[in-house]
């Protein structure tokens, strides 16, 4: 499953990309809002950073303004993927962008209706939001699951991208499911790490290891 990270801040994405662990990034315009910089700016950055797809989203309604959005945003380098949301103007905006050969991200996906319009617009990415629907009681890792399922029947290549990540055992049920890529919180990745009994045993090595004196460097 490749890792994208879910977040504007050049920081986070350096110290992650600096391991490895980043094979793209995804922006939303509330995580530009966060990061306090210019929407051109910040991508352009994030897109020189990383060698994979980097997901900029539009803020037009109307497929034609979304298609030159689309655009303008595809000049600020190779690895964008265009963001557009799952609505009807967005699937019109999609299949252009497309046809053009853009990387497409079609984003605020709750359904698997929805997903399945996605695939047959063309789109590179499928977003489905998982913490979305865990918010509302009902099962985000469902709508996952059943996405697989329906792509895998037809034999769709759009990437079930799965967003909306909360919690660290997200990342591992996405990958048993079998989703091609999450993107989460710098934080939420990070927080992969942690283990209580890691922790704990740690801290007995460290005291066996004083008390013995041992020193290698
Ligand atoms: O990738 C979409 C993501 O940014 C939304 O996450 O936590 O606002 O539902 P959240």
């Amino acid at each position: 499953m490749k890792f994208f990270v879910d977040t504007a801040d050049t920081t986070a994405i350096a110290e992650l990309n600096d391991l490895g662990m980043v094979d793209g990034v995804t922006t939303n315009p509330s995580l530009i809002k966060k990061s306090g910089r210019d929407i051109l700016e910040v991508t352009r950055e994030i897109c020189n950073m990383v060698d994979g797809p980097v997901s900029a989203e539009v803020v037009a309604v109307d497929a034609d303004s979304m298609i030159a959005e689309g655009r303008a945003l595809a000049k600020i380098a190779e690895n964008i993927a265009v963001k557009v949301p799952l609505t009807w103007d967005g699937l019109k905006a999609c299949k252009v962008l497309t046809g053009e050969g853009r990387m497409v991200n079609v984003t605020l996906c709750f359904s698997a209706n929805q997903a399945l319009l996605a695939a047959k617009a063309g789109a590179t990415f499928i977003s489905p939001f998982i913490g979305r629907l865990d918010d509302l009681n009902l099962d985000g890792l469902d709508l996952i699951a059943d996405i697989r399922d329906i792509y895998d029947n037809y034999g769709f290549e759009t990437q079930i991208l799965a967003a909306s990540i909360r919690t660290a055992n997200h990342m591992s049920d996405c990958a048993k499911i079998g989703a091609d890529v999450a993107t989460a919180p710098p934080g939420v990745i990070k927080a992969m790490a942690n283990h209580m009994l890691t922790d704990k045993g740690l801290a007995q090595f460290l005291k066996d290891a004083a008390e013995a004196e041992i020193k290698i460097v």
